[in-house]
């Protein structure tokens, strides 16, 4: 889950490496590091933090510019985060940025020589590729060599102080691409760090080797060693250039920005007051999906809960058979996957190691892969072979928010696509469910509007160590998520479960001093929840409840009672995550924590 960047140009390469490594931060932000190739010889700073300790280090180093370097941003997994485990690693003249893990790293370390001064899996590289550059005599050959002796994924970018204006790329897993600008070039493991630059751009596959040789010459090879040919491609995508617009965090900012994002969905998959999902290349999954009566759906973390939702309806209004998984546990166990059954695979940033793996399986027995995704031209976007977008914007604050909303959206529209095209959701109930989609929006305004009742409920709960999330049916998954936001920001115990399972085992953990957000909008199960509710309030539990706006069974049984405006059970689900978020970010400014960027996280998981 690291970053990489490479540059040789007529810029000052320590400029493009910081701002660079500032995009892409949110792959790691435990500790930084770059090399640049300048006058004095090359200079390597690393620090431990995020890209302001890394710019403060480089300002007291005095003159570093220079038209050459890499950059790399950490997410630790060998190693605690520290100045020796940050890269770039170093072996004598031979400097390496990975991403991703080196499998075999314990085996090659035994018969080295180093010395290795870190504890990380990436150092081995270095000290590989030095290993067979001294047999091979050249830093290209000792690429080859190293490709086959290291194991696991990864993406790493090389330079060497006897190869003046030259870098190696090459990757097997992780996305590394190379931007092609006007007598610039650029490597990256995200086109943000040279859309400000170029949009032209190749992106490697896994295998391939890139080697730049100056500022106008990149030539590609195959894993045989054969040079190839590759396709550049010009984006049409813009440089995104966000910021806080005011707000203390990304991820406040991220959360007002919701009604706007249901806006786009809405705008993207309603035309005439009637659903027509946009499906680009390849909207005959659709029929397939019918056809086959079954969907498989695989994501990680949020993106699996907002999966479950979908479960929900798509199962309720289309009478599809839904099959949900986690990536990470479907890659290892041996699915029955059946012949012709589709796989969506959501995932906002398109580059999760685990979901990529799934993509791999279903392309591998030439199954259809539809990709729900908010980055587009990212690894899942690239590779599936039908489209469907988040239309989010971009996604700063490592918990996820608006591309959740977003998901949870498309996938109440999807459900009822599919249910129009097979005949199971009739005309008027369609038009009742897409009038009440279009009050959402607003609906989603009024409760943001709200700010003083999630900061008087953080200031409730903060004392609080452990909190229980109760819903049942469709407000399940959302009770999944609201536990997850509690957890990543504010390092809080929290668990989830359907409220009709805690006298099967999680009522023994009830106590006072156990919070339990319910969620209990009207709905068909509004009764048995309450009910459940109940039994959790006998054993002193702190009720914490969102329910609909003037119930006042549900607010007098609580301690604190968030309301939201009424509407269909399948959307207030989608309008019971705007307190959830609002609750766990408030909580943890109360407690002073970075919620942008929750301790042990990283907003692009690209590795298992
Ligand atoms: C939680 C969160 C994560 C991601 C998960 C999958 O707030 O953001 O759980 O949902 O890492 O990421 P994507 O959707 O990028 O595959």
């Amino acid at each position: 889950m690291c970053g990489i960047i490479g540059y040789i140009g007529f810029r000052d390469s320590k400029e493009v490496l910081l701002k660079g490594l500032k995009k892409i931060q949110y792959r790691g932000y435990d500790s930084m590091g770059l090399v640049i190739a300048t006058e004095q010889g090359f200079k390597r700073i690393r620090s431990v933090g995020d890209v302001r300790q890394l710019r403060n280090k480089v300002a007291k180093q005095g003159s570093c510019s220079g038209s050459w370097g890499l950059g790399h941003s950490r997410w630790a997994t060998h190693g605690a985060p520290s100045e020796e485990n940050a890269h770039p690693h170093k072996a004598e003249h031979i400097y390496v940025v990975h991403n991703g893990i080196i499998e075999n790293a314990e085996e090659l370390k035994a018969w080295l020589k180093g010395p290795f001064l870190s504890e990380t899996d990436s150092e081995v590289v270095a000290h590989c590729l030095l290993d067979s550059y001294k047999q091979k005599g050249s830093l290209k050959g000792a690429i080859f060599d190293t490709i086959s002796k290291i194991k696991g994924e990864y993406a790493i970018a090389v330079m060497s102080e006897k190869y003046p204006n030259e870098l190696f790329a090459f990757k097997k897993g992780p996305s590394l691409l190379v931007g092609l600008g006007e007598k610039e070039i650029f490597l990256s493991s995200d086109v943000q760090v040279f859309l400000p630059y170029t949009k032209k751009v190749v992106f490697l596959q896994d295998g391939e080797v890139a080697h730049v040789e100056g500022e106008n010459e990149v030539s590609f090879y195959s894993e045989g060693g054969e040079k190839i040919e590759k396709r550049i491609t010009a984006l049409d995508a813009k440089a995104e250039e966000t910021d806080k617009e005011g707000y203390p965090y990304y991820m406040l900012k991220e959360i007002y920005e919701q009604p706007d994002c249901v806006l786009n969905v809405i705008g993207e998959h309603i035309k005439k007051q009637d659903v027509e999902i946009n499906i680009n290349k390849g909207s005959g999954i659709l029929d397939q999906v019918i056809r086959q009566k079954r969907l498989n759906i695989v994501a990680c973390g949020s993106s699996y809960y907002a999966a479950l939702y979908g479960k929900y309806v798509i199962e309720r209004f289309s009478r599809v058979f839904v099959e949900v998984d986690m990536a990470s546990e479907f890659r290892y166990r041996s699915p029955i996957l059946a012949d012709q059954v589709p796989v969506l695979l959501i995932s906002q940033s398109g580059e999760t190691a685990d979901t990529l793996a799934v993509m791999k399986m279903f392309q591998e027995l030439s199954l259809p892969v539809l990709s729900l995704c908010n980055v587009m031209h990212s690894s899942l976007d690239r590779g599936a072979s039908a489209h469907m977008y988040m239309l989010a914007g971009v996604e700063k604050g490592v918990a996820s928010t608006k591309a959740f909303t977003s998901t949870l959206v498309t996938l109440f529209l999807l459900a009822l696509a599919l249910g129009k095209k097979n005949g199971q959701l009739g005309g008027s109930e369609k038009e009742q469910l897409i009038n009440s989609l279009l009050s959402l929006p607003d609906q989603m305004e009024k409760i943001l509007a709200r700010t003083q009742e999630y900061v008087d409920a953080a200031h409730l709960v903060r004392a609080l160590k452990s909190f229980i999330y109760l819903g049942r049916d469709i407000y399940y998954p959302l009770a999944l998520e609201g536990a997850l936001k509690m957890k990543e920001l504010t390092y809080r115990h929290a668990a989830a479960y359907p409220a009709g399972e805690m006298k099967h085992g999680p009522l023994a953990l009830v106590d006072e001093n156990m919070a339990i957000v319910g969620l209990t909008p009207q709905s068909h199960v509004y009764k048995k929840t309450l009910g459940n509710l109940e039994e959790a309030r006998s054993r002193k539990g702190k009720l914490i409840l969102i329910g609909t706006e003037g119930d006042k069974v549900a607010s007098s049984l609580s301690e604190y009672f968030l309301s939201i405006p009424a509407c269909n059970e399948y959307l207030s689900s989608i309008l019971c995550v705007l307190p959830l978020q609002l609750m766990a970010y408030h909580t943890a400014c109360a407690l002073g924590h970075n919620v942008d960027q929750p301790r042990n996280l990283a907003k692009s998981v690209t590795v298992e």
